[in-house]
C-alpha cells in the first residue's frame, strides 16, 4: 500500500540512485510513482504507471536530499496530479505519504477556509498545506510537521522535505516506516529492501515516533512527548535476496528459494518453538487467525494440531476475529500468522485480543513489523525478503513452523525436524526446469480457461484453497476451492464439458477424493490429479510423493509454477497483479 522513501546523505547522490531504492519498494504499489530533491528549490517529477515510467521521464539530477513514492490509490483516481509527492501552497514543502488520513475532509476545509487551494484530489495534500500554515503562525520546520501530525486521524507513514531545511523528517502511525543507518548515509522508508545496498543497520520506530535527520539522527515520540532512544539493530537480509538476479519474476526467484527455506527452519532452534508450544499448552482457548495466503496456512495449522498434536484451536479469518471477542479472556491465546506483520486487518485482531488481555503470539517474515512489536512473542519465519506481491515462499514456511509447532506439541519436535530435513531435497526438485516443463504444458492447455475448480479433503482442502488464491490473482483466471465433499452440494451445477478442475489427493483421503473426482468427471470435467498416484480418471496427472503431514508444503508447489505460467502466457504480470499491493495496511 504506497512505498515510501527518503534519502539524506553526507555526498551527493544523483535521482538514478533514489530510483533504484524506490524500485524495491515497487511490490508496494505501482499505479504511479514520483520524487522530489532539494536542489536550489525542490525538484520534482512524476509519471503514471510503473517506475520504468518516472525512471525514463526523470532527468540526471544531484542533490543530498530526496524522497520518493511508488503509490496504490486510495483516494484519488491515478493521475500525476494525485501521485507524490504533494507539494505546499508555496512549493517549499514536499510530502510522500502512505496510508489514509480519516479526517481528511474537515482538515481539507480548515485549510481552504485559511486561503490555501487543493490541486489533487489525494489527503495527503492536506499534509505539505499544513505544514506550511503552521510555519507561517511562526513555527520551525519541525514543530509544524509536529503540530500537523497531531491532529490528523487514520493510518499514516510520512516524509517530509523543505526546501530551505537541510533535514529529513518521518513520521508514523499504524503504518510501517523503518530508518536505514548507513555510513554518512540515512534513508525513512516503508521497507528495510530500498536500503539493503547501502545498510543492514536498522532502527524498527514505534507508533507516532517522528525521527528527525540532519547530520545526526534524533527520535521524538508525540504520545510521550519526549526525546527517545531506539536501537539499531542488524538484520540478517542480504542486498541480493531483494534482487531479481539471474530470474525474469521475483515470483518465480521466490518459489525457486523454497528449498533454502525449508532448509533453514529444518534447522530451527528448538528453544524457540518450545517456548511458543508453551504458551499454546499454557493457553485455554487458542484461536489462529490471519488474512490471505497467510490464513490458509493458519487454516493448515488448525487441521495439524488436531491431526498431530490432538488439540483444538479455533480458526478466523483476521477481518472477522473481532466479532469473537466475547470469547476472549485474559486466559485465551492468539497466534496471529502474517508475513509483513503490518496487514491492518491482522493487527486490528490482536489489538481486539488485547483489548480483553488475553495473549498473543505472532508467526510474521518482517523482524520489527508491528504485528512482532505487538505481541507479546513471536517467530520470525526467516524466508527472506519476499518482494513479489504473491506470497509463494513465506507461506511454505509458514506451513514449516506450524508443522514444528503441532510435533513439539506432541513431544515430536525431532521427528518434526527430521521430516522437514527429509524434504530439501524434493523440494528442489518441485521447483526443477523438469517440473516447470511439465507444468507448461498443462499451462498451455488451460491459458485460455475461464473458469477453474479445485478440491482437496482435510490437510488438502487449504492447499486448494491457496491453489485458488494462487491462479486467481496472477492469471485472473476464475479459480474457487471446495472441500472435496462440498462441491457436489451446488457448485457442481456449474460443470460443463471441458471445466478444468484440480484434484488434490493423499494417501490418507485418496478413495474418497478419487469419487469426487468421478463425480466431476461424469459431468465433463477435465481433471487434473496432484498427488502420489496416477489414477484413471485424471487427465493431467502431477506426481508429488506421499510427504504426509507435510504435503501441504509439496503439492502447492507446482500449482505456485502453474500460476507463474499461466500468468505470462496470458500476457499478465506476476510480480505485479492488477489491484493488489504487497501488505495491505488499510482495512
Ligand atoms: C496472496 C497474498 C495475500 C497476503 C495477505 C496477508 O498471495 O500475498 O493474500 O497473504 O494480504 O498478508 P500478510 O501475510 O502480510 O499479513
Amino acid at each position: 500500500m504506497c512505498g515510501i522513501i527518503g534519502m539524506i546523505s553526507k555526498n551527493e547522490f544523483s535521482s538514478g540512485d533514489l530510483i533504484e531504492a524506490l524500485k524495491k519498494l515497487e511490490y508496494r504499489g505501482y499505479d504511479s510513482a514520483g520524487l522530489a530533491m532539494i536542489d536550489n528549490g525542490i525538484r520534482i517529477v512524476k509519471s503514471v504507471g510503473g517506475i520504468k515510467n518516472l525512471e525514463e521521464k526523470a532527468e540526471e539530477w544531484k542533490a543530498r536530499i530526496g524522497i520518493a513514492h511508488t503509490r496504490w490509490a486510495t483516494h484519488g483516481s491515478v493521475t500525476e496530479a494525485n501521485a507524490h509527492p504533494q507539494l505546499s501552497n508555496n512549493g517549499k514543502i514536499a510530502v510522500v505519504h502512505n496510508g489514509i488520513i480519516e479526517n481528511f475532509q474537515e482538515q481539507k476545509k480548515f485549510l481552504i477556509e485559511n486561503g490555501f487551494t487543493f490541486y489533487s484530489q489525494t489527503d495527503t495534500e492536506l499534509i505539505p498545506n499544513m505544514i506550511e500554515y503552521h510555519m507561517k503562525r511562526g513555527y520551525d520546520f519541525v514543530e509544524a510537521v509536529k503540530r500537523s501530525l497531531k491532529h490528523l486521524e487514520g493510518q499514516y507513514a510520512v516524509v517530509a522535505i523543505h526546501k530551505d531545511e537541510n533535514k529529513l523528517i518521518g513520521i508514523r502511525k499504524e503504518a510501517p516506516l523503518v530508518v536505514g543507518v548507513g555510513k554518512g548515509i540515512f534513508f525513512i522508508a516503508s521497507d528495510i529492501p530500498s536500503f539493503l545496498d547501502y545498510t543492514k543497520n536498522v532502527i524498527f520506530l514505534e507508533e507516532k515516533d517522528m525521527v528527525i535527520v540532519d547530520d545526526e539522527l534524533q527520535i521524538f515520540n508525540l504520545l510521550k512527548d519526549a526525546i527517545v532512544e531506539r536501537p539499531v539493530v542488524k538484520i540478517d537480509w542480504d542486498a541480493e535476496q531483494a534482487k531479481k538476479g539471474e530470474f525474469e519474476h521475483f515470483f518465480i526467484k521466490e518459489i525457486s528459494e523454497q528449498v533454502e527455506v525449508i532448509s533453514k527452519l529444518s534447522m530451527l532452534d528448538k528453544e524457540i518453538i518450545k517456548d511458543l508450544a508453551d504458551e499454546i499448552r499454557k493457553a485455554r482457548g487458542v484461536y489462529i487467525v490471519a488474512c490471505g495466503t497467510a490464513s490458509h496456512a493458519a487454516m493448515y495449522g488448525l487441521y495439524l494440531f488436531s491431526k498431530i498434536s490432538k488439540r483444538h484451536i479455533n480458526f478466523c479469518v483476521a477481518s472477522e476475529f473481532p466479532h469473537f471477542h466475547h470469547f476472549l479472556t485474559k486466559k485465551s491465546l492468539v497466534i496471529a500468522v502474517s508475513q509483513s506483520g503490518e496487514t491492518a486487518d491482522t493487527l486490528a485482531a490482536i489489538r481486539a485480543a488485547k483489548a480483553a488481555d488475553a495473549r498473543v503470539i505472532s508467526i510474521t517474515n518482517v523482524m520489527g513489523s508491528t504485528l512482532m512489536r505487538e505481541s507479546d512473542k513471536s517467530i520470525i519465519q526467516r524466508a527472506g525478503p519476499e518482494i513479489s506481491v504473491v506470497s509463494t515462499k513465506a507461506y511454505t514456511s509458514q506451513l514449516a513452523i506450524l508443522s514444528l509447532l503441532a510435533y513439539e506439541l506432541a513431544g515430536k519436535l525431532e521427528e518434526g525436524r527430521e521430516k522437514l530435513k527429509e524434504l530439501i531435497r524434493y523440494v528442489y526438485y518441485l521447483t526443477s526446469l523438469n517440473m516447470r516443463e511439465h507444468v507448461r504444458k498443462l499451462a498451455e492447455g488451460l491459458r485460455y480457461t475461464e473458469h477453474m475448480y479445485i478440491i482437496g479433503r482435510g490437510l488438502q482442502y487449504p492447499t486448494a484453497l491457496e491453489a485458488a488464491l494462487k491462479i486467481k490473482e496472477v492469471s485472473y483466471i476464475h479459480a474457487e476451492a471446495y472441500a472435496g465433499g462440498e462441491l457436489k452440494h451446488g457448485t457442481i451445477a456449474l460443470i460443463e464439458q471441458g471445466t478444468p478442475c484440480i484434484v488434490f489427493t493423499s494417501k490418507e483421503n485418496e478413495k474418497e477424493t478419487i469419487s469426487n473426482a468421478i463425480e466431476l468427471k461424469t459431468r465433463g470435467a477435465y481433471i487434473i490429479g496432484v498427488g502420489p498416484n496416477n489414477n484413471e480418471v485424471f487427465d493431467f496427472f502431477i506426481k508429488v510423493r506421499e510427504s504426509g503431514e507435510l504435503n501441504s508444503i509439496c503439492q502447492i508447489i507446482p500449482i505456485q509454477i502453474l500460476a507463474y505460467q499461466l500468468a505470462l502466457l496470458r500476457g499478465c504480470d506476476p510480480d505485479r497483479p492488477r489491484n493488489l499491493a504487497k501488505s495491505v495496511t488499510v482495512k
